[in-house]
């Protein structure tokens, strides 16, 4: 492989950012990329005062209700390393796009709200790291506010995750009587000041443990013993730092600080770069291993979005590159349709603005202007070397509701529009056998997404619909080759559906009655619905 090539590779650093809504993923990010130059001053990437979000009018509805729908792609570079951020939606609704999301990172910053601990997001969020392996770097946030004690948080992750953790920093004090952080690599205590106002990029004090004194000035007496003591349990009793198990998942390096006051933001990414890994390899759905550093180009795609612009009313779908160099203007191979075709204008988010670019390597985030055949998990690579990646899973809906059409005369945009944002994987689509298009049941994960459908039908296809929402809340594929549902004995209100490749499926409202159809029915083989993860 050309020497340049695998440098640019080495060097990249691609990672998602992931938290309970309000735990302080936005700002964090935000001071991520004022460190690395790509923003000059905080306040400007947040959602809620910029108008980012106005370019696309359906993401008027994530204005209205003030939340971030969608996640977008960051990248910038920071002391050589380049480095993609993948910013993902803090709504629990749209929960299934920050699990896409992951598929495309190779490491994950948990933001944690050091007065709240562990949330219910968080733990759903960890969940799918963990089934991955991907390593966790966990940021402890708001130390300026009133915090629980770091030896509980560290315990609580421990024993809810199944983790280890090691603290990389450890605070004197929290709220009012936050001193700062002692960095345990360099043995220094880094002070807190009134003046980390967060507007800017600031430089801590810092002070040897070993220099009593000057700790005694700084933080007194007694925090300055408290420190000790507790710098002496960790040591003595802690986990010991292993990079090994950082890269498993096994091992958290756990930090401590506040985005917010820019303290400890840049220790971490520091720290958080020397640490993390570059791209790692992907496995294909033959069990095989595309390495980086493979030459051929490989990618696949993870989310799709649609109409992020007004005035072009475009779809882009994001592939994350496994292998090699993707050249601009050169032709690939679209796996799932056979088709060869060069990708049309890809481009880069950077922060708030696009760039078209001419190449870009294993590790980066590509958007390209979507020729209507891509679906989410869809591969991308050379001709002539086809594989296909595995591992995008679908989640299992949890809400059920009739569409209809209201128009017959709109049959065909009505299909268009449902289709085409099944394909994005926001909705998933089932049809009653034997039935057409002109009544479809909607599954989503969060209920929001009714509402997104709704917004999205009418804005981008002129489509009005009427929704009857169902009661049902479990999904589970049907085995048995060329099923009918008359053949078995079902309580009447299990609904039997297809999904859009003619799978079988089984609706139930509820735990009970699956147990019932299954008691009831021997040969029955019912399988969960997910794909399963890897
Ligand atoms: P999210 O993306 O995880 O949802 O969280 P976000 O960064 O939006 O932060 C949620 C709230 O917490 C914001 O306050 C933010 O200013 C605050 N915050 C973030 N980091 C810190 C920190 O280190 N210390 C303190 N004290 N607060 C922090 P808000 O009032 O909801 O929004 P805003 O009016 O400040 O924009």
């Amino acid at each position: 492989m050309d020497q340049n090539v695998k440098q640019q590779i080495e060097r990249r650093r691609t990672f998602a950012i992931i938290s309970h809504p309000d735990a302080g993923k936005t700002t964090l990010t935000e001071k991520l990329l004022l460190y690395g130059g790509a923003i000059r001053s905080a306040g400007s990437v947040k959602g809620k005062q910029s108008d980012r979000h106005a370019v696309s009018d359906w993401m008027e509805l994530e204005r209205q209700r003030g939340i971030s729908v969608t996640s977008s792609v960051l990248q910038f570079e920071y002391e050589g390393y380049c480095i993609n951020i993948l910013d993902t939606p803090g709504h629990q609704d749209f929960s299934e796009d920050t699990y896409r999301t992951l598929m495309a990172a190779d490491s994950a910053i948990m933001v944690i709200d050091a007065a709240k601990g562990i949330e219910p997001q968080t733990r759903k969020l960890f969940r799918v790291c963990a089934r991955r392996g991907i390593p966790i770097f966990t940021f402890i946030n708001k130390l300026d506010h009133a915090a629980r004690d770091p030896f509980d948080l560290l315990d609580e992750l421990e024993t809810e995750f199944g983790i280890s953790t090691y603290p990389m920093n450890w605070p004197v004090g929290s709220g009012a009587t936050f001193r700062g952080v002692y960095d345990r690599e360099t043995r220094e205590l880094l002070t807190y000041d009134t003046y980390h106002g967060g507007a800017q990029r600031l430089e801590s004090r810092r002070c040897p443990i070993a220099d009593e004194a000057a700790l005694d000035a700084l933080i007194g007496a007694e925090a300055r013993q408290a420190l000790q003591e507790q710098t002496e349990l960790l040591d003595g009793a802690g986990a010991e730092f292993d990079l090994e198990q950082v890269r498993l998942g096994r091992l958290s390096p756990v930090f401590f600080g506040s985005a917010l006051h820019n303290f400890g933001v840049e220790q971490f990414l520091e720290s958080f770069l020397k640490l993390t890994t570059p791209p790692l390899p992907r496995r294909t759905d033959s069990g095989a291993m595309v390495n980086p550093l493979d030459e051929g180009f490989s990618a696949f795609v993870f989310k799709i979005q649609a109409n992020m612009n007004r005035a072009h009313r475009d779809r882009i779908s994001f592939l994350r590159v496994c292998s090699g160099h993707f050249l601009r203007g050169r032709e690939y191979l679209h796996v799932q349709s056979g088709r060869t075709m060069r990708l049309p204008q890809p481009q880069q988010m950077m922060a708030q603005e696009r760039e078209i670019l001419d190449e870009a390597f294993a590790g980066d985030i590509i958007g390209v202007f979507d020729p209507g055949v891509f679906a989410i998990g869809d591969t991308i690579c050379e001709v002539g070397q086809p594989l296909r990646f595995s591992g995008i899973p679908t989640f299992a809906p949890e809400h059920f509701a009739v569409i209809e059409q209201i128009d017959s005369m709109k049959r065909k945009q009505f299909a268009k529009g449902m289709t085409e944002i099944a394909q994005e994987g926001a909705i998933q689509i089932f049809f009653y056998p034997n039935s057409g298009m002109e009544q479809v049941i909607v599954g989503v994960v969060g209920v929001l997404q009714y509402d997104v459908l709704k917004f999205r039908m009418k804005s981008e296809y002129g489509v009005e619909f009427r929704q009857r929402d169902l009661p049902h809340e479990l999904i589970r594929r049907v085995q048995n080759p060329g099923f009918n549902a008359s053949d078995f004995n079902l309580p009447s209100d299990v609904l039997w559906v297809r999904d859009v490749r003619g799978g079988d499926l089984l609706i139930f409202n509820g735990q009970w009655t699956v147990r019932w159809a299954e008691e009831k029915n021997e040969g029955l083989q019912l399988h969960e619905f997910h794909e399963d993860i890897e």
